[in-house]
């Protein structure tokens, strides 16, 4: 296993569409052990796969660790099949955007299908921090970003703190 870079905003990966697996193979195995080796190491609650730059619909996500007992769950080539009517709203971060968050309001409960890394088929039903998970994680997939669900003026406060952030880290890494 190995810890990978985080792809940071503005990365222009995070805002590609992800090509879906074919191959569920050792290199699928490894990529999915270094996405959790990745998301634990920096207390994230999920990583999609664009967030290390591999522009592949795959995602892992584990709500549960804050309690003790990690409880890892993979998907590939997610789909999200139905959403509530019923929405809220709770405060989201994202391991792109560091020392960012805003509160987002999304449909409380979620259906998704998705394989898991031998390529069989499941389907899990969830809501609470789960669910949220699970819809700010396959937005991921998409290009979608959690600042694409708050106001636009938030959006460009966030934005500017971003490029604030890369240019001080481009100019620290010279
Ligand atoms: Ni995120």
């Amino acid at each position: 296993m190995a810890l990978r870079d985080l792809s940071i905003f503005p990365a222009p990966v995070l805002r590609q569409e992800a090509s879906k697996v074919e191959n569920f193979d050792e290199e699928l195995h490894s990529l999915l052990d270094d996405m959790a080796e990745s998301m634990y190491f920096n207390k994230g609650l999920g990583l999609a796969a664009p967030q290390i730059g591999v522009s592949l619909s795959i995602t892992v996500i584990d709500v549960e660790q804050k309690d003790g007992s990690p409880k890892l769950i993979e998907l590939i080539n997610p789909k999200i099949e139905e959403l509530s009517d019923e929405q809220e709203e709770q405060e989201e971060g994202c391991l792109s955007f560091p020392g960012e968050s805003e509160i987002i309001l999304r449909p409380s409960r979620v259906l998704v299908t998705a394989k898991d890394r031998t390529g069989k088929d499941f389907q899990i039903t969830a809501d609470g921090l789960l669910g949220r998970a699970l819809q700010h994680e396959i937005d991921h997939l998409h290009g979608v970003l959690f600042i694409d669900h708050i106001s636009r003026l938030r959006r460009s406060l966030i934005q500017r703190r971003m490029k604030k952030l890369a240019a001080k880290k481009a100019k620290d890494a010279k």
